[in-house]
């Protein structure tokens, strides 16, 4: 079993104002870029497949691979974007790497930009986050003066351009074809596939979109080398990464630990659960992968083991729910989420969402009956795989795995006429419709 914490990424966020390039520098930072300017562009994307880098954004992609699919030669513009528009409730690992040491970022950006050979990078950045928008800025101000960004490169003739660009803060533009096209200063919405971004992304060039963990691992692999990351991790998911672990845990906070570790280890490491309580279900990876219960606490926490045990890895984000917390009414609360989210561009989502609410609500006050719980999952089946993006069955995710493990807690509800939880015992979720 892999237990060892492996702080990489997160090894230098304690240290003093670790977010300047001076400190960074002074950590090896920008070391990596002259290793790679030596090596091929392809032999970078070798590197980088060869380590077994998974994009790290939720879908768990193989980074060079995904790099290795930008044409060459075609003579057109390449652009990289980086995907940091971080909205999955739950989800808070690249808005604190952001913060501590935004040049990590920075070094994975050029790294990744001479690798694909683009000339220009755009880091999406989520609307609401002014404070990373902001470092994130000061960041390559810093790296421009210092002769790491703009023309000839550490004297390599390479040229890139850097452009941090904030969004308006809506869920779905993190989806990454409504990225692009809230890039270009369209509503986001997702674009129909194909062509595929690495053959008409952003401004119908190629494109490569990735996660802010994903490049900012990159620097670590040219400077470690590829078999040192892949040392790390599971026999399919290699590599350290950062598990957000939030809600009702002693501790909270991102821990950096190989993929593969569990959550029983990871709880023991963040002081456990809340004092006084038990774990009664938890998120994997943010709330629209499947919930699993205190039966899965020792599930290897990679790709392969959170699929077998029914729920995706996702974002890593680890939402921690004790006995007080009413599954019911946690779930519902997503489900206002994803409806207030949903971009409304196909009908399966736009309507079901709402009409999932409306169950749901019906549900969590108590004036349901048993033929309101088969509406909700026939509800969900129209949903599931009939809508345009992941969106719609990411919402789908928590209502039909809570009635797989907490049915019976669903009929409680109409058979006690209202919520069987004391609302004040948990910290999480306030009674809907009471001030939060
Ligand atoms: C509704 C929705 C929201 C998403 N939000 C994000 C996000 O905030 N950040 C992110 O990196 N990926 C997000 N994704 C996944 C992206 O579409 C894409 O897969 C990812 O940026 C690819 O990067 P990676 O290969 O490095 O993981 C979202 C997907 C969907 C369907
Ligand atoms: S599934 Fe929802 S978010 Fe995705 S395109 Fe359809 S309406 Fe928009």
């Amino acid at each position: 079993m892999v237990d060892t914490l492996t702080p990489v990424l997160s090894a230098h966020w304690d240290t003093d104002r670790a977010w300047t390039l001076e400190s960074y520098t002074a950590t090896g930072g920008y070391a990596a870029l002259d290793t790679a300017f030596a090596m091929s562009q392809d032999d970078v994307i070798s590197m980088v497949k060869d380590s077994g880098l998974r994009g790290r954004g939720g879908a768990g992609f193989p980074t060079g691979m995904k790099w290795g699919f930008i044409p060459q030669g075609d003579g057109k513009p390449h652009y990289l974007v980086v995907n940091a528009d971080e909205s999955e409730p739950g989800t808070c690992k690249d808005v604190p790497l952001m913060m501590a040491t935004p040049h990590t970022l920075v070094e994975g950006v050029i790294l990744t930009c001479y690798a694909i050979r683009a000339n220009h990078a755009f880091i999406y950045v989520r609307g609401e986050v002014l404070h990373v928008v902001r470092r994130l800025q000061r960041a390559v101000q810093e790296a421009y003066l210092a002769g790491h960004l703009g023309t000839d490169i550490h004297g390599s003739g390479f040229d890139l351009e850097v452009t941090v660009h904030a969004g308006a803060g809506a869920y779905i533009c993190g989806e990454e074809t409504a990225l692009l096209d809230s890039l270009e200063g369209r509503r986001g919405q997702p674009r129909l596939r194909p062509p595929f971004p690495a053959v008409a992304g952003l401004y119908a060039a190629p494109t490569v979109i990735n996660n802010v963990e994903s490049i900012a691992s990159v620097p670590v692999i040219l400077r470690n080398g590829a078999d040192w990351f892949a040392s790390m991790g599971t026999e399919k998911s290699k590599g350290m990464t950062l598990y957000s672990l939030s809600g009702h845990v002693a501790r909270p906070g991102q821990l950096e630990a190989p993929l593969g570790t569990t959550l029983r280890r990871l709880l023991d490491l963040a002081g456990g659960v809340r004092a006084g309580h038990e774990l009664k279900f938890w998120t994997p990876g943010g709330s629209s992968t499947p919930i699993l219960t205190a039966e899965h606490l020792d599930v290897p926490l990679d790709y392969e083991g959170v699929g077998a045990a029914g729920s995706m890895l996702g974002t890593k984000a680890l939402q921690i729910f004790d006995d007080t917390t009413c599954v019911v009414r946690a779930v519902l609360r997503w489900t206002e989420f994803y409806k207030h989210e949903s971009c409304g561009k196909c009908t399966p989502c736009r309507e079901g969402t709402w009409w999932l609410v409306q169950t749901l609500a019906r549900l969590e006050r108590g004036r349901g009956e048993e033929r309101d719980l088969e509406m909700l999952l026939d509800q969900c089946d129209n949903i599931l795989g009939r809508s345009f993006c992941a969106l719609a069955d990411g919402a789908v995710s928590p209502i039909t795995s809570s009635i797989q493990y907490f049915r019976q807690e669903y009929v409680d509800h109409f058979e006690h006429g209202g919520c069987p939880f004391d609302p004040a015992a948990s910290t999480l979720f306030a009674p809907v419709g009471a001030p939060a």
